[in-house]
């Protein structure tokens, strides 16, 4: 139920309008009030009478409406909203906000804005897929925005892939999650993930086989849940998670700076596959090739354990720290041995033994281990296991 929730609509220029009149109706019916914008664009799409009578509210079209700007001024209107919702939101006016421009009265609410933004794309598969729109969405996930859709299917324009815009329930359904009261809300939680890089010269490094893939899932698991997430990467392959406060770096202690800058937090889940050692002297020329066949010879150094260090914090330490254990063999016995050694409160133990297909797949088989003991869950997809361990974080902050 949206009861008493106010979304700003933002309706751009696209085929896809007729359905925001029908998202309008629904966002009602759930309760919501609605205030339409409409850009030039999407009035030739929409008129702003049928939005208007849908929505039971005037309709705010053009920036320099003086009367509005008595009655109420662009950052008034922008910000008197719960959520700002953009229905469709062509890929104009996604580069727009992605670049920070303000030249009408949408992209001006959406510069002056204190609220989180949904935004359903609709356009062209082509438009969709092209790096620069690509590289929009990257842009507006780092900033915070919130997608739903596109969907795949035919289009109106006789193209079929990507480009649809969100059914409006689905829309809904994505209103009702961004508003909803997560248990998380108000909690700040630091997330490392993926592999760290350790240069042995400026063109080589030394990295392992980790994905990313269970420590985005688990960001994004704690985003739907309300909280706020600073999500620490190395160099990862999977997909970046979206509402996150990213902090993108390459070395074990590149990685280390940036979790001591993300402090204090109220929780902390170390789920990258941080280097244990790196080349002592790294060369800042590229090592050449030996005419004689002399073989170079790579000291290591020890990188510092960043969970410990976390998890032996005397003053400021998180309430929860969590760190991962990938082990081949004896799963349980080392990852209950590591818990006391490393002083965290949670271990995530998994069985990476090549056999499982767990490093690097899509599925996760782990054992919780605390102080009570070890608790195996099934075998399940890495969102699953994202899903289950941020349910007990959010219960283990009441
Ligand atoms: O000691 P080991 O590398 O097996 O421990 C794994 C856990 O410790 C993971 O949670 C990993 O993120 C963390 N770790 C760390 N800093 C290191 C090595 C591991 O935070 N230098």
């Amino acid at each position: 139920m949206l009861a008493g929730r106010r979304i700003l609509l933002i309706i751009g220029g696209g085929i896809a309008g007729y359905k925001s009149l029908d998202l309008i109706r629904k966002l009602k019916e759930q309760g919501a009030s609605v205030v339409p914008v409409l850009t030039r664009g999407g009035e030739e799409f929409v008129t702003p009478l049928s939005a208007a009578a849908l929505a039971g509210h005037k309709v705010y079209r053009d920036l320099f409406d003086l009367t509005d700007e008595a009655e109420m001024g662009h950052i008034e209107l922008s910000r008197s909203a719960d959520l700002i919702v953009v229905a469709p939101a062509t890929a104009d006016l996604m580069a727009k906000m992605a670049s920070g421009l303000a030249n009408d009265l949408a992209s001006t609410l959406l510069l002056a804005t204190d609220k989180r933004v949904l935004v359903a794309p609709a356009m062209n598969v082509r438009m969709w897929q092209h790096p620069a729109t690509q590289r929009n969405v990257a842009l507006l996930g780092d900033d915070g925005v919130l997608f739903v859709g596109p969907d795949s299917g035919s289009m109106a324009c006789g193209e079929f892939g990507p480009g649809r815009m969100a059914e409006p329930l689905a829309i809904v359904a994505a209103v009702e999650a961004a508003l909803a009261n997560g248990p998380m809300r108000g909690r700040r939680v630091l997330v490392t993930s993926g592999p760290t890089h350790e240069p042995i010269d400026p063109v080589r490094y030394i990295a392992n086989r980790s994905s990313g893939a269970q420590g985005a899932a688990i960001a994004s698991a704690l985003v739907a849940l309300g909280a706020e997430v600073v999500f620490v990467t190395g160099p990862a392959e999977a997909p970046m998670p979206l509402g996150v406060e990213l902090v993108r770096i390459e070395t074990a202690q590149q990685m280390a700076n940036a979790v001591a800058a993300a402090l204090p937090v109220d929780a902390a889940v170390f789920a990258a596959a941080v280097a244990d050692w790196r080349v002592a002297s790294a060369s800042g020329s590229k090592i050449k090739k030996q005419a004689g066949g002399a073989l170079p010879v790579l000291e290591f150094a020890e990188n510092p354990d960043i969970l410990a260090t976390v998890a032996q914090m005397q003053s400021g330490r998180p309430r929860l720290v969590v760190g991962f254990a990938a082990e081949t063999d004896d799963v349980i016995a080392n990852a209950t041995a590591k818990r006391k050694r490393k002083q965290c409160d949670w271990i995530l133990a998994n069985d990476v033994n090549p056999a499982t297909g767990i490093m690097g797949g899509s599925e996760n088989a782990v054992t919780l281990i605390s102080q009570d003991g070890a608790d195996s869950w099934p075998r399940m997809g890495k969102d699953a296991v994202a899903a289950k361990l941020a349910a007990k974080i959010a219960e283990a902050l009441k």
